[in-house]
């Protein structure tokens, strides 16, 4: 039941001081992706990292990128971000004033397209694009920090995705962000979620920990 599901951790929760040896350090301990917050100061009231530390990251796991943009503009950072090895690039509607462009841009530099619905976004902006996503991100807490609760009322949205994307019959992924524990964790995957983001419940405890920590979230 659980083996589909993919834990895909935020390095906003690692040491920024070693960012590298982090990155190792989850994908030896059994991640799937490597989840990254970028964040402009602007979109969302936090500063994180741009397309040079991506690009530095890369040889340091072979496992996919999954490149969170929250920024504003967006569609002229797409390029930087694929050139630096991002494999899903994802975005929010907010951001920018054609989202079906976006989505159009993300592909044709060779990549994953994501689209990421706020707590308060509503799912009509999934009716004219869902057919060219390949990734559906719901923040499950309001984008900018890490170590925030779970909100509850993102479940229905989760449920209400999952059966969207089923009438696709589309390989899209599910994924949730923000306040994924061991307690959210199982709730989040019921409502029919397949990828999980997950920073602070990754890395609490330090790296002899992240192995068990990264079981935990899989159920295991
Ligand atoms: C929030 C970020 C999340 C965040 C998750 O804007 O998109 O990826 O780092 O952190 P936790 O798992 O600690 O809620
Ligand atoms: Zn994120």
């Amino acid at each position: 039941m659980t083996s589909n599901i993919r834990i895909a951790p935020s390095i906003l929760s690692a040491d920024f001081a070693k960012l590298g040896e982090e990155v190792r350090a989850i994908d030896e301990a059994g991640c799937d992706w490597i989840h990254v917050d970028v964040m402009d100061g602007h979109f969302v009231p936090n500063i994180t990292i741009g397309p040079g530390v991506v690009k530095d990251l890369r040889p340091h796991s072979e496992k996919p990128f999954d490149v969170h943009l929250m920024i504003s503009p967006v569609d002229q950072y797409l390029e930087a971000f694929a050139e630096a090895g991002a494999d899903y690039i994802s975005f929010h509607p907010e951001a920018g004033p054609h989202p079906h462009r976006t989505v159009q841009s993300i592909t044709a530099l060779g990549k994953k397209a994501g689209l990421v619905l706020n707590p308060a976004t509503p799912l009509d902006i999934l009716d004219y694009l869902i057919d060219d996503l390949d990734l559906i991100l719901v923040m499950s807490v309001n984008p900018g920090f890490g170590g925030q609760s779970f909100i509850d009322s993102q479940l229905r949205k989760i449920e209400n995705i999952r059966q969207r994307i089923d009438q696709t019959g589309k390989d899209i992924r599910l994924e949730v962000d923000g306040g994924i524990d061991q307690t959210t964790a199982p709730k989040a995957i019921a409502a029919g979620a397949d990828t999980l983001v997950a920073g602070t419940a990754t890395f609490t405890g330090g790296p002899g920990q992240y192995a068990a920590n990264i079981s935990g979230l899989r159920g295991e």
